[in-house]
């Protein structure tokens, strides 16, 4: 990938925050630019073709804007040759517990994705081919993970793929340092910090696949000093 599409890509995917204010452009600008999980899933062609991508605690929605724009990209023949194609998307459903962010995803993105406020753990899915969390499972209870994974696993065909980024918990000074940023973000942002619910890689995996699914791992920290891992999960 050189330097230049890399730039492009960012700022074509930030582009569209403009309309939703100062705030956020600049936040969608600083995080993909500085966290690996965006090119990554790109790079190593994560996400297949769908026809419904669900993103769960979707923040102010700018996975479906980076999806979106690397798929326009990848048409316009503007794209690394080395990477497997961009996924196809056809219609993309966010799902967040904070009005502010619902409404920065629906300003930035209009009619080119859908944005609902919610709890994951109230609300119900849509049939989906992909599902994405990233960053999100460990805000709510050991009992409400096992849940969402359930009902995960039944809005996904035989083969559908769920993808989700957790911390390791036994993953010592960079796990701790993962968890403070992300605690001090979350404050910033207007939550309560509450609780969090982690789980070492190990659990992870076993709390995953005894929610019927076959499930793989792929670090996903390079360049910074946290401790996350990519967890590739497809329905089995
Ligand atoms: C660390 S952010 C990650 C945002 C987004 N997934 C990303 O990677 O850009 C975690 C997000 O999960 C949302 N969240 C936390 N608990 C939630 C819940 N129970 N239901 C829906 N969203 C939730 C938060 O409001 C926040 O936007």
């Amino acid at each position: 990938m050189t330097e230049h599409f890399r730039r492009t890509l960012i700022a074509r995917a930030s582009q569209p925050y403009r309309a939703a204010g100062f705030f956020a452009w600049n936040f969608a600008k600083g995080k993909l630019k500085g966290d690996p999980a965006f090119f990554g899933l790109l790079a190593h062609g994560l996400i297949p073709d769908a026809k419904r991508l669900m993103d769960l605690g979707c923040g102010q929605g700018l996975l479906a804007s980076w999806l979106l724009e690397a798929r326009t990209l990848y048409e316009s023949g503007n794209w690394p040759a080395q990477w497997p194609a961009a996924p196809k998307i056809e219609s993309i459903w966010g799902l967040e517990l904070m009005s502010k962010d619902v409404e920065r995803a629906r300003a930035a993105l209009g009619t080119r994705a859908e944005f609902a406020l919610g709890d994951i753990c109230r609300t119900d899915f849509c049939t989906s081919d992909v599902v994405v969390i990233l960053d999100v499972l460990h805000y709510i209870s050991y009992e409400a993970q096992e849940d969402v994974l359930r009902r995960i696993r039944a809005s996904l065909p035989a083969g559908g793929t769920f993808i989700t980024r957790i911390g390791d918990s036994a993953g010592g000074l960079p796990f701790h340092y993962s968890n403070w940023v992300d605690r001090a973000v979350f404050f910033l942002r207007g939550h309560r910090v509450n609780r969090i619910y982690c789980r070492t890689l190990e659990d992870w995996l076993g709390i995953i696949s005894r929610n019927g699914f076959t499930v793989m791992q792929l670090p996903m920290h390079r360049g910074t000093p946290f401790c996350n891992i990519m967890l590739i999960a497809k329905a089995i």
